[in-house]
Formats: C-alpha cells, structure tokens, sequence
C-alpha cells in the first residue's frame, strides 16, 4: 500500500490533490457527485470581509487550451461564510482552506481575525488584488506589499498561513522570500496570468472588465518553472497549480518541487478530474516502487 498523504505545516492531507479557489464554489456544486472527503483538501472561494458582487458579465471568455476570467471575487464575505458554508465543509471535507483577499490591509486583518475564532484548517492569502492605497497595483507584484499583508496577517491568526503568489511578475522568487521572511508556513503558486481578447466584430474586449486572468492547460509550463524557481529559493513547502489535468501534469508539479497541487480549470471540462489524478497517482507510485511522495518532491534532475 501507498502513503498518498502529505504534511504542510502540522495539517495532514490525505492525499495531495486539492480544489483550486474559485474554481469549486464552497463545495456545494460537486457534493451531489461525490464526496468531499475524497480530495485531499478544498480552497474555498476567495473571500473579503463584506459581501462583494464581483465584476458585470462577460466574467469568462475562453482561450486556446484555457479561459480568461474576471470575476471580480463574488462571495457573501467572511462571516456570511463562516456561518452557511463552514460547518458543511467540516463535516464533509478534509482539509479546509480559506482564501482570503483585501483592498486593504485592515480587510485582510479583520478577516483573518474572523477566520481565527472559527475552524477553518488553514488560511491563502490571496494577493493578487488590488491594494486600493496604491493605485491598484496588486499587493503581489511587489516584495513590500506582499510582505505587508503577510506581516500583518500573522499577528492576527495562529492559523497556518499559506501566501499564493501571483505570476505576473518579473521574479517570483523575491516575493517567495519576502513572504518566506515574515513567516508564512507555505507559498501556493500560481494565480492566474493577465490576459486579454478583443471581438473583432464590434472592437470591444470580450471581458466587460476588459481584461481577466488566464487559466487552464496553456499555462502549465509557466507554472512548473515558477514552482522550480521557488523550490531552489524557500525552504517552505509549496502547493503548486497552474493547468493541471492530468495525473501527469501532478507528478510533474511535484517534481518540479509541489508538495501538494491543486486543480481548477480542469474541473470545469472534468469534475471527476481531481479523482482521476488521485488515482493515478496512487498507481505510479505503486508501479515505480514509491511509498511516500515525498521521495519525489523537487527531485527534477536539471541539466
Ligand atoms: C473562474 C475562476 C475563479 C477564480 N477565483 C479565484 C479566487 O477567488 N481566489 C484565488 O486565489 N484564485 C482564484 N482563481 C485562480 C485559481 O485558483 C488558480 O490559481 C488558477 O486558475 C490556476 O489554476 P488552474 O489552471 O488549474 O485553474 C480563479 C480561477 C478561475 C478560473
């Protein structure tokens, strides 16, 4: 028998396969095909301290081998959370990730103060928002921003603290230390890359927001080199996604230093996908002799 369970920060994941935020609602949209409880982990929709509607439609337009998004992080806020869907996502699923996003940091310290008195497992900072203060600019495409959110966070909540970088950057690693520096337990990697497609018809961007983030199998290979890079460069544990479909893509993703993966475009063409992969992952294991997965973990051999 293979051990398909994995450890990030004191939390045990029974196996290393988890839903992307975003991409699996609270988890109420799949429960009528299966249990939660056979994903490793679920990261629950970005979250902010109110209630947002998110962005006016268009949200999605699709793209070679992916989609386009803005969504614009629709969700009833922290507390309407914690009150209707938590307790469901308890009983039922494994592992229970909050992700959470903030126009400022004071959003981001109250939600977390809120996430810390409930029985959430772990908190993703998502910092691919906009930090209002700053223009707009996303608190992620800068080592001070993302160090301030995380700082900050961390005198708020014992919870464990994952940090999810964004891609739209010119060095990922820097941002991967700076928040390594002010104590984040793991780094998640990768948000969505900006992008944009026009009609052609009418001349307008398909996105009423213009423009959104780009998802699916196309940015795979972005993903894999991210994570590479942040491996070499952190000592914390990595949970790495970005186009991952296949079994494959998630051995890949864990050699490439992915501790854990997750899953979120796929599961809209596939919502089995995330049981397929853990299924063939439990076989490769089984055929090449491994019995933890953490003989494999950023055991890439570069040339
Ligand atoms: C429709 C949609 C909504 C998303 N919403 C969130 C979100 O609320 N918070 C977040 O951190 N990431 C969000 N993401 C990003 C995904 O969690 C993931 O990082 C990204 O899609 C790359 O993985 P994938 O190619 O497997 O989808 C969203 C992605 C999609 C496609």
């Amino acid at each position: 028998m293979v051990d398909l369970s994995v450890r990030i920060a004191g939390v045990e994941f029974p196996n290393p396969v988890i839903a992307a935020s975003g991409t699996y609602g609270n988890g109420e949209c799949y429960t009528d095909l299966y249990p939660l409880s056979k994903l490793g982990g679920v990261s629950c929709k970005g979250m902010t301290i109110e209630p947002k509607l998110g962005n006016p439609p268009p949200r999605i337009a699709e793209t070679y081998s992916g989609i386009l998004n803005s969504v614009g992080l629709q969700n009833i806020g922290v507390h309407g959370f914690i009150e209707y869907y938590l307790p469901t996502l308890k009983e039922e699923g494994n592992v229970i990730i909050a992700n959470v996003a903030g126009a400022t940091i004071d959003d981001y310290i109250a939600a977390a103060e809120a996430l810390d008195a409930s029985d959430i497992d772990m908190i993703e900072l998502n910092i691919s928002c906009p930090n209002v203060k700053q223009g707009g600019a996303s608190w992620g495409v800068s080592c001070e921003g993302a160090a301030a959110v995380m700082s900050a966070v961390r005198r708020a909540t014992k919870k464990p603290l994952i940090v999810k970088l964004t891609p739209n950057v010119t060095d990922i690693t820097s941002i991967a230390k700076a928040v390594e520096a002010e104590g984040a337990d793991c780094i998640s990697l990768i948000n969505t890359l900006l992008g944009m497609r026009i009609d052609i018809n009418s001349r307008r961007p398909i996105l009423k927001n213009n423009m959104g983030g780009m998802s699916g199998p196309a940015v795979f290979p972005v993903a894999v080199r991210m994570v590479w890079q942040c491996f070499n460069a952190v000592k914390i544990p990595i949970i790495g996604m970005g186009g991952i479909s296949t079994w494959e893509d998630a051995i890949e993703m864990m050699l490439a230093g992915a501790t854990a993966i997750q899953m979120g475009t796929a599961i809209f063409t596939d919502p089995y996908a995330p049981l397929k992969v853990i299924e063939g992952i439990e076989e490769y294991m089984d055929k090449n002799g491994i019995k933890s997965l953490s003989e494999i973990v950023g055991q890439v051999k570069p040339w």
